[in-house]
């Protein structure tokens, strides 16, 4: 019997596709290099989910990695990105509270607070891992790499922990490049840096990894999708808080069902889930590997009021979350608004002009005149300024309590002249609402890869990669390294590369070797040039999956090639 996992593992390294990084120095955990072969398949991911949003019409854009602590004080960061942590009193080692307890006993402790944990420590007496010396209490790590910008160390910076704040705080530029029209999307492929504690899992939690995030600004008065017809009869299998709760396990709904049903907050959420899914179908991860589950209201992230995990099954790990699609609401322009004082909201225009009732109020200058001097001049204008709110707020204080203060000065009923007037208003400016799907690259990687291992009956190992995902797309073979099939080979080889295929030529070894090793690393078609190719200009096409040959003139191959594998 094949161990997959073992199989796997020994695959990635061997062949090129990534491995553990800074290997001859004894490595480091939580990083992980992509060799030739899976530097490519993932740019090939990133490729399939740039070119599926760049579809819907949306802008990518390109932020630093290094970020002022400005931005992440006001994202909530500095103050909420943080993990329970433990050391042992004896040998010093550091690890997850909630990791170590969850070993222990056995039970899930998403959202425990600390206190809760350091209580849980004590009650079951739960020990060092390492060496059996006692744990501390229970402290919060902040989870962000922190750096210094320039010379000094007064300028604190971090690297970013999501990509997403690169978006937030260009919103102005990009409310404007959008021509100030809600909807729009805006996404970025990057890096992303977090100081995991104890990184486990191999490439499925890194200390530096890549997302690829979309925010996409809509306004909470219109959340009905305008294309949300095109998905409605798409079959999700969704697994609600709810059914959580109740152990129910996981229900298979049509969105337009999930919508009125109540599970997705909008035809929004519903959009976009549809869209995540059909990327994970491109990409090559197989349907019944594919679940979305809804996050228990403990574990969603500090700027969430509603986030759906999609998962991805591993045979080794269990369900994955590969990417998150969160409410953000205006939970962070709202804080940059606030932090930097910017003017991060966009003017909503009515259809037809709306009258609304205005309060006005002012100092009734020939009473107060005298006693406020040239202070009134200044109050009054103070009053013309205040938002509606604040105007009322003065009305209530006279109505209840009969005067009011305003700069030192207690003012009357009588001081005021309060009136309601009518006004038509063509808009009003909001904060917009933002809906985040949040894929990382790294996870559907590890899982494309994983769910592609193919052990056939007769044990031959294979990658049943999806055909266009393929790191390596064609091999072309000579049968034999024999003049003239190897020079019409590597002519075939030029043509191929000119044509824009990725494709090698390879003449080492028996035929049946080099069929294995691209049947390996998931080459889906070799063509081999044989004895019959100089008499007839032909060549065989070999099938990854079925091994079944196809033969076809010269000319035809880069065609007939291109509709095999890109269909
Ligand atoms: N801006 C939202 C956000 O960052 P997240 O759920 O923390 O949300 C989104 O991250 C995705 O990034 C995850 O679904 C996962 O695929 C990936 N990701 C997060 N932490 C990771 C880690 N330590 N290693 C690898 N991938 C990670």
């Amino acid at each position: 019997m094949v161990n997959k996992y073992e199989a796997l593992q020994d695959l990635l390294r061997r062949r090129g596709f990534a491995w553990g990084s800074f290997e001859i120095y004894g490595g480091a955990r939580g990083f992980y290099d992509y060799g030739p072969l899976g530097a490519t398949i993932k740019r090939k991911i990133e490729k399939k989910i740039r070119e599926a949003f760049i579809r819907e019409g949306f802008f990518e854009i390109e932020t630093p990695d290094i970020t002022p602590e400005e931005v992440f004080i006001a994202s909530g960061h500095v103050e909420k990105f943080v993990d329970p942590l433990t050391e042992c009193k004896k040998c010093g080692s550091r690890f997850r509270a909630d990791h170590i307890v969850e070993d222990v006993l056995e039970i899930d402790t998403e959202g425990l607070s600390a206190e809760h944990l350091t209580q849980l420590i004590r009650e079951h007496d739960i020990k060092c891992p390492e060496c059996g010396g006692e744990l501390s209490d229970v402290w919060y790590f902040n989870l962000m790499f922190e750096t210094y910008i320039g010379p000094y160390k007064d300028k604190k910076g971090y690297l970013r922990p999501e990509t997403a704040q690169g978006i937030f705080v260009n919103f102005k530029r990009l409310n404007n490049f959008a021509r100030n029209q809600l909807p729009f999307g805006v996404f970025q492929i990057g890096k992303a840096y977090r100081n995991e504690i104890s990184p486990r899992q191999g490439m499925l939690r890194l200390r530096e990894f890549t997302q690829a995030e979309v925010e996409i600004f809509f306004n909470p008065n219109e959340t009905e999708h305008p294309h949300f017809d095109e998905v409605k009869d798409e079959v999700l299998r969704l697994y609600p808080i709810e059914h959580q709760l109740k152990e129910l396990g996981m229900i298979e709904l049509t969105l337009e069902e999930a919508v009125k049903k109540g599970y997705l907050l909008n035809t929004f959420f519903a959009y976009y889930m549809a869209m995540v899914k059909r990327i994970l179908l491109d990409i090559g991860i197989p349907e019944d590997k594919i679940r979305f589950r809804q996050q228990l209201p403990e574990e969603r992230a500090h700027y969430s009021t509603d986030t759906w995990d999609v998962e991805i099954h591993s045979e080794r790990f269990g369900w994955i979350e590969c990417v998150g699609i969160a409410y953000r609401g205006d939970y962070d322009l709202s804080k940059h608004i606030k932090e930097s004082g910017a003017d991060l909201t966009v003017m909503i225009h009515y259809k037809e002009p709306k009258s609304i009732r205005k309060l006005k109020v002012s100092l009734n200058m020939k009473r107060v005149g005298p006693k406020l001097k040239s202070d009134a001049k200044r109050i009054n204008q103070k009053l013309q300024e205040m938002s509606q709110e604040e105007l009322k707020k003065i009305v209530e204080g006279l109505e209840q309590i009969g005067k009011v203060i305003i700069d030192e000065y207690e003012l009357e009923k009588d001081d005021f002249i309060i009136k309601e007037v009518e006004e038509k208003i063509t808009g009003e400016k909001i904060v917009p609402h933002v809906l985040e799907p949040s894929f990382g690259i790294d996870r559907p990687f590890y899982l494309l890869l994983e769910n592609s291992l193919t052990v056939d009956e007769d044990g031959r190992v294979y990658l049943k990669i999806k055909k266009d995902m393929a790191p390596i797309e064609v091999a072309v073979l000579p049968l034999v390294a024999k003049e003239p099939l190897t020079t019409i080979a590597y002519d075939i080889f030029r043509t191929l590369q000119k044509e824009g295929f990725i494709v090698v030529y390879d003449e080492k070894d028996t035929v049946g070797r080099r069929y294995a090793r691209y049947d390996e690393i998931g080459t889906p078609y070799c063509v081999t040039v044989d004895n019959q190719t100089p008499e007839d200009n032909t060549v065989t096409i070999r099938d990854r999956d079925t091994r079944e040959q196809i033969r076809v003139k010269i000319d035809e191959l880069p065609e007939k090639l291109r509709e095999l594998i890109f269909g």
